[in-house]
């Protein structure tokens, strides 16, 4: 057993689908286990603030099915000083907090950390559609946000398909290609341009697609990540190099939002459940991932450290497909 008698949770950073199924479990497992629970809104910036309140069985009630976040969520600039973090850390013990569990990506775990070296337990749950967190192979909102990517991109499909065009689509991931791939792949793109890989315009766009086009193809999707950019000129190339019209679509915040699917549901309901039982169990200061389809723990100093690589037979699969 351990000491802890009340648990916030917040989410922070970007929202992603799903959140609120983590939110909910969190919640009920706490209660479940006779503690006080309690709902800290707009991430660490609601902390600092004070925008906490206590949480009951039907606080959490009619929301896992629902996008976004119902206690909102923050890029908190402020937190990322020590007068913030200290000021939070006060908020948390006026609060009587004695644990949060922070739903988010890196940058919210970083502020978790924060947290926890004020004397705070912390729990960290990864929530991004970008699935870029090196301690886990999944994050809460990645399916989700792939399977709108995919919807968006079918149906450009067919309007490309009907005016023999190009689509040139931008998917989310700055940092990160793990959407560009994945989605790619599924929706059968013939060029897939991810972050992670240096590219060259003749080699890796104009010339498969010439090469495409010589085989009869007369339709075509390029899928290019948010970190790659350049979207509209890219678009304005591939017209110009190949003589096919290409048309740029932008798919931005719409991809973060939409009701979660099943897997973002499930997998946030586990990971929020197990978030509960490390504290119950005396640990703290742990992130929660998912391993070779299991749930795991980390010193959230360690997990922090962890680096994690795409893997190039993503964008390599895509490449023989398309050819
Ligand atoms: O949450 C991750 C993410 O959606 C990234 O894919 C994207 O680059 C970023 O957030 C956008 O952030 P903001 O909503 O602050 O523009």
């Amino acid at each position: 057993m351990n000491k802890i008698k009340t648990i916030g949770v917040m989410t922070s950073g970007g929202d992603a689908p799903g959140m609120n199924a983590a939110v909910r479990a969190v919640v009920r497992t706490g209660l479940h286990y006779g503690y006080k629970m309690a709902l800290i809104k707009h991430g660490f910036s609601g902390l600092i603030n004070g925008e906490i309140m206590e949480a009951g069985f039907t606080s959490v009630g009619d929301t896992l099915q629902r996008g976004g976040t119902f206690i909102g969520t923050a890029r908190c600039a402020e937190f990322t000083t020590e007068a913030g973090q200290k000021r939070g850390a006060q908020m948390a013990k006026i609060f009587d907090l004695d644990a949060v569990v922070v739903i988010g990506g890196d940058g919210s775990y970083k502020g978790a950390l924060a947290l926890s070296r004020q004397g705070i337990s912390v729990i960290g749950i990864p929530g991004t559609i970008d699935n870029d967190i090196a301690s886990t192979d999944y994050t809460i909102g990645f399916d989700t946000a792939m399977n709108t990517a995919l919807d968006a991109i079918d149906k450009l499909r067919d309007t490309s398909l009907s005016h023999d065009r190009c689509s040139v689509v931008e998917v989310m991931g700055r940092r990160a290609g793990y959407i560009a791939a994945q989605v790619g792949m599924a929706a059968g793109a013939d060029v897939v341009l991810v972050p992670e890989e240096d590219y060259d315009i003749d080699r890796d766009v104009i010339g498969p697609l010439i090469e495409t086009r010589n085989k009869g193809k007369k339709h075509f999707i390029v899928v290019v990540a948010e970190g790659v950019g350049m979207t509209e000129q890219l678009s304005e190339a591939i017209t110009k190099y190949t003589g096919v019209e290409a048309r740029p679509t932008i798919l931005g915040h719409i991809q973060r939002g939409g009701t979660p699917t099943l897997r973002d549901r499930e997998m946030a309901s586990r990971m929020g459940h197990f978030a509960v039982e490390l504290l119950h169990n005396g640990k703290e200061n742990r992130l929660v991932g998912y391993r070779n389809g299991v749930l795991v723990d980390y010193d959230i100093e360690e997990g922090l450290k962890m680096t994690k690589k795409m893997d190039p037979k993503d964008v390599e699969i895509s490449k023989i497909l398309a050819q």
